[in-house]
C-alpha cells in the first residue's frame, strides 16, 4: 500500500482515540519511515516497507497509548527526550516552572540546587543547559525514572553537573543546596484520569495520596528544616487555597502562586525567612 493509501487506513483507525487522528496519522508515519512530515505530502505514492510495524504502532495509539511512549520520545521545551513505561512524559506547564526557577538562579547566582522527582530529567536536564555553572542533584524514589534520566542526562553530556541517586524525597541529598525544584505527584488517589494517563503512565509520578497534597507538604516541611532558601513546585489547579492554609499553619511568610497558560493555578514559589548566625527572629 502507498503512503496516501496507508494514511486513509490509519487515520480511520484513531478517530476514536485521537482529537487529530490525520495529523497522528502522519505522525506515526513521519516517524516510522525516518523522515518529515513533508515528505509525506511530496512522495505520497511510494510504497511504505514494513508497513506491518506500522501498523503496529497504529494499533497501540487506537488502544490510547501516548505517542511519547509508541516512540519512546517526548519534546520538552528546546529537547527531545528518551521515555519509556514507567516514566512520566514530561508536560509543557511544566516549562513555566523552569522559566521561573531560571529567573531566580540568574538573579541569585545560584550554582547548587536540588530536584526532587526527576522522571525522564525534563527539569534537571534543561536547567543544566540553560546554566552551565550550576550542580544538580536530583532524586527519584523509582527505578525506572532513575535508568531513563541518567540516559538522558549522559545524551546531553551533563553527568558532570547533574546526579541522580534514589532517595525518598531528599532523605539521601547531603550537599548544601540553595534550591529546590519539583513536580511531585499532585493528584488526589480518587480522582478519574483519562485513559491515555490512567493506563499507561506510572501512578508513583501521579497520585500524592488521599487528598493529593500530602507530598507537596512534605515537601514543604523537608526544604523549610533544611535551611534551604528557595523552593518552587508545581502542584494541581485546586490547591491554592489548602496550601496558603498550610504556609499560614507552619509560619511562611514569603511565598507567590503562578498560573498556566490555561489560567490555571499551577504551582507556587516559596522564599525561606533564613536566619544568619547571630541574628534573632
Ligand atoms: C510528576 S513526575 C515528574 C517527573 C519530571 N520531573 C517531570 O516534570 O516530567 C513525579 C516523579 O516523582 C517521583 N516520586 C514520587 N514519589 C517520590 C518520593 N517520595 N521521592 C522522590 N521521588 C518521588 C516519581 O517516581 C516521578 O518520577
Amino acid at each position: 500500500m502507498s503512503i496516501k493509501e496507508q494514511l486513509t487506513w490509519a487515520e480511520k483507525q484513531l478517530k476514536e482515540s485521537c482529537q487529530r487522528p490525520r495529523f497522528e496519522a502522519e505522525l506515526l508515519l513521519a516517524h516510522h519511515l525516518n523522515k518529515e512530515r513533508t515528505y509525506l505530502h511530496a512522495f505520497d505514492d511510494r510504497e511504505v516497507e514494513h508497513s506491518e510495524l506500522f501498523r503496529m504502532m497504529v494499533a497501540r495509539r487506537a488502544n490510547h497509548e501516548p505517542y511519547e511512549y509508541i516512540v519512546g520520545s517526548a519534546s520538552f521545551y528546546d529537547i527531545h527526550l528518551d521515555v519509556e513505561f514507567g516514566v512520566l512524559i514530561p508536560r509543557p506547564e511544566t516549562e513555566i516552572l523552569i522559566d521561573l526557577v531560571a529567573e531566580i538562579i540568574e538573579k541569585e547566582e545560584l550554582t547548587s540546587i536540588a530536584e526532587i522527582g526527576v522522571g525522564s530529567g525534563a527539569i534537571s536536564i534543561v536547567l543544566a543547559r540553560k546554566f552551565p555553572k550550576i550542580d544538580i542533584i536530583a532524586t527519584d524514589i523509582s527505578y525506572m525514572p532513575i535508568r531513563v534520566a541518567r540516559r538522558n542526562i549522559e545524551n546531553f553530556h551533563l553527568e558532570d553537573r547533574v546526579t541522580v541517586i534514589k532517595s525518598n524525597l531528599l532523605d539521601e541529598v547531603t550537599a548544601n543546596i540553595e534550591l529546590v525544584v519539583s513536580n511531585p505527584p499532585y493528584i488526589a488517589n480518587s480522582f478519574k484520569l483519562e485513559k491515555n494517563v490512567a493506563e499507561y503512565e506510572p501512578k508513583e509520578a501521579l497520585f500524592g495520596g488521599e487528598t493529593g497534597d500530602e507530598l507537596l507538604k512534605q515537601i514543604v516541611l523537608d526544604v523549610k528544616a533544611r535551611g534551604i532558601k528557595y523552593l518552587a513546585c508545581e502542584m494541581g489547579y485546586d490547591q491554592k487555597e489548602p496550601m496558603i492554609q498550610f504556609f499560614g499553619e507552619i509560619g511562611i511568610e514569603f511565598y507567590t502562586f503562578y498560573e498556566d497558560l490555561a489560567g490555571f493555578d499551577r504551582g507556587f514559589l516559596v522564599e525561606f525567612n533564613i536566619l544568619k548566625e547571630g541574628e534573632k527572629q
